[in-house]
């Protein structure tokens, strides 16, 4: 017989991080993270109360900021139920090495201009289920990297941040690898992407066996966007190698698009994105006006009635 361990956190009223970044702990002055489990198998961690990682004081630095919430290197685990994060110092969850885990009603709160404060990073995880959750940050609502797979979302509203991403994935020649991701039934309010796909050129693996459907957006920057130059400085060179980009299908985006590009598809010479597939879209700019698409390298299949209408793509 096999005893398996549950640990159950039920977290009611706020707990508070130390306001100024001089009364963290740090060892060495590194702060990297304030609450962290490793290594459990069963773990909960619900109720109605607050994370808050009252950030304000650290926002403005660029170094050693810490993560307020990691679970590591754990099997079967529960997050949600009523739990608010609020003002991470950084990213506000991240969940790294983790097989069969479920995040479901979580509220993720931080200002639009609070630097790098990911709402949920999903890193090397697999089976995976977030569901029923409000995100509003800085910077990506999920960010889904390296090493996941089967990683299904649904029913999540962001905004502000800069959308629900899959990666940065490839940075400085890393080999990384996502698959079987599903992002549907889902709304991006203010939000400065969608469905987004952002991998470095120099990278190689893969992003592939990816779905987007049922999203609406209203005024996101940019409701779709494939970036295989992604570079977050300002010096970055096309190289040889990329991650491929495979097998990607938007169904049913709807919505408005603050940019009059509501659709931007922009992969490298070298390795082409492919089996792209663009399904009853129906985008127009937030000031009601038609919307275009850019396409650099994509090959795919436009079907159904996308408005606009994708011509880069086979009509089929
Ligand atoms: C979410 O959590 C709140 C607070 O705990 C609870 O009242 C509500 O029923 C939950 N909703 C779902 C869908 O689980
Ligand atoms: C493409 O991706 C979808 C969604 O993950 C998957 O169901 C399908 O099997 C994939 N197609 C191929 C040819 O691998
Ligand atoms: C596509 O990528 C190239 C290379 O980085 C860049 O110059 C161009 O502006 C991008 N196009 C769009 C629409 O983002």
């Amino acid at each position: 017989m096999i005893l398996e361990l549950l640990f159950l956190l039920q977290v009611y009223g706020n707990l508070v991080a130390p306001y100024h970044p001089s009364d963290w702990k740090c060892k060495h002055n590194i702060c990297r993270r304030w609450i962290h489990f490793h290594g459990v198998t069963g773990l909960t961690v619900r109720g109605h109360g607050r994370i808050d990682g009252r950030g304000h004081r650290w926002w403005h630095r660029k170094k050693h900021r810490p993560t307020a919430f990691e679970i590591s290197y754990s099997h079967n685990v529960h997050l949600g139920g009523g739990l608010t994060f609020k003002d991470s110092p950084r990213m506000h969850v991240v969940l790294n090495g983790i097989r069969t885990l479920s995040v479901s009603n979580l509220t993720i709160d931080a200002p639009e201009l609070s630097p790098n404060t990911d709402g949920i990073h999903v890193t090397a995880c697999t089976n995976v289920v977030i569901d029923h959750s409000q995100i509003g940050t800085g910077d990506d609502c999920i960010s889904i990297v390296d090493g996941s797979s089967f990683v299904t979302v649904s029913n999540v509203v962001c905004g502000p941040g800069h959308g629900i991403s899959i990666g940065s994935l490839g940075k400085n020649g890393a080999d990384d690898k996502v698959e079987y991701v599903s992002v549907s039934d889902s709304v991006f309010v203010g939000a400065k992407n969608g469905a987004r796909i952002k991998t470095w050129q120099g990278g190689r693996g893969y992003a592939r066996h990816i779905i987007f459907e049922r999203i609406v957006n209203h005024d996101t920057t940019n409701p779709i966007i494939i970036d295989q130059f992604y570079c977050d400085h300002q010096q970055c060179k096309t190289k040889k190698s990329a991650v491929q980009i495979n097998n990607v299908t938007y169904r049913q985006i709807l919505g408005t698009s603050r940019k009059k590009t509501a659709v931007v598809l922009n992969c490298s010479k070298t390795f082409p994105c492919t089996d792209i597939v663009v399904e009853d879209m129906h985008i127009r700019t937030t000031d009601d006006n038609d919307a275009t698409y850019e396409c650099k390298n994509v090959l795919g299949k436009a079907q159904g009635k996308n408005v606009p209408r994708l011509s880069c793509l086979d009509l089929v």
